[in-house]
């Protein structure tokens, strides 16, 4: 396909808002669509908000910030996607609103437009054959957040063709990322790596291998990861890291990707990570509270 000149981002979350910030930035029109009209305007003001912290710090000098917010267009109305050359989907995960979402898609889009998934989890294999043209859907896979992380894991499904990835491939460098390509098997690459370390460091707690506080020391001075394990399942979501540790059983079929039941339990107990206030580690005020939930 020819260079993208017009890019329809759908979801306007965290993910959502700054992809679509990054392809403003480097350039590319966009169109961003959100079910949720609080969301739209969530979505706008944070990109707003994005722009101006890049130009207060010179990042970005006045008129790119202003030129890039001009690119930007929100949009309540997914017709507005019938010009897009390629568009990117960055909703709810989970896969039936995928799929009826790119049944949508499908009477909108031009023939030629092709569809990317920024799932962490869901099979791009399945999502391509709910649609009439598997050979045009990808995997494009952002980290959060997307303006800042220099990443894009791009993940080839059973069906996407060589021009696809091709396209893909060449998209992603101008937004100024760092590709990597993977075959669409469950964790794809980073999350097949990173979430069964997770997970073993949970098993190292949970077996009273050693306290969080030296789980996660060992982890950042011995290994020279900026955070340890247990800090980063906070600043994930415990509950993220547990759906995704399914997806790797249930995907790869081994007993090593089994989720950790102390991991089950900080979940079944509400403690979600830093989001919640509470995790592996308790980020609130209260010390009284702190104290208690240390036993859980
Ligand atoms: P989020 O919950 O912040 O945003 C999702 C947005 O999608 C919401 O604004 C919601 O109103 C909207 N939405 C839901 N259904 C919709 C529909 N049918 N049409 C249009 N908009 C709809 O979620 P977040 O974190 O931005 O994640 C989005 C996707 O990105 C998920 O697939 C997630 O797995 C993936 N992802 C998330 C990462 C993260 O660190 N949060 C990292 C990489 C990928």
């Amino acid at each position: 396909m020819s260079s993208v000149k017009q890019i329809g981002v759908v979801g306007g979350g965290q993910m959502g808002s700054g992809i679509a910030q990054v392809a403003a930035m480097n350039g590319i029109h966009v169109c961003l669509f959100d079910v949720d009209p609080p969301a739209l305007s969530k979505a706008s003001a944070s990109v707003s908000a994005s722009i101006a912290r890049l130009v207060s710090k010179a990042q970005l000098s006045q008129s790119e910030g202003a030129d890039a917010l001009q690119r930007v267009r929100f949009t309540s109305n997914l017709e507005d996607f019938h010009q897009a050359d390629f568009i990117i989907e960055a909703i709810v995960e989970s896969e039936d609103i995928k799929k009826r979402l790119l049944l949508q898609l499908e009477k909108i889009a031009k023939s030629s437009a092709i569809f990317a998934s920024n799932t962490s989890s869901i099979s791009i294999t399945r999502l391509a054959a709910a649609t009439s043209r598997p050979h045009q859907v990808i995997g494009m896979h952002f980290f959060n957040p997307p303006p800042v992380m220099k990443l894009i894991e791009i993940v080839r499904c059973a069906q996407t063709s060589d021009e696809t990835f091709a396209a893909t491939k060449a998209l992603s460098e101008r937004l100024g990322k760092k590709v990597i390509t993977s075959r669409d098997f469950s964790g794809f690459i980073v999350n097949r790596i990173l979430m069964p370390m997770i997970n073993e460091a949970f098993f190292a707690l949970y077996t009273g291998v050693a306290t969080k506080e030296d789980i996660d020391t060992g982890m950042k001075l011995g290994t020279n990861h900026p955070m340890g394990p247990l800090q980063l399942a906070d600043f994930i979501g415990l509950d993220v890291c547990l759906s995704i540790m399914k997806v790797l059983h249930a995907g790869l079929g081994e007993n090593k990707y089994a989720p950790c039941p102390l991991l089950v339990q900080y979940v079944d107990a509400g403690r979600l990570g830093k989001k919640q206030g509470i995790g592996v580690y308790d980020y609130r005020k209260d010390s009284r509270s702190a104290n208690s939930s240390s036993r859980l």
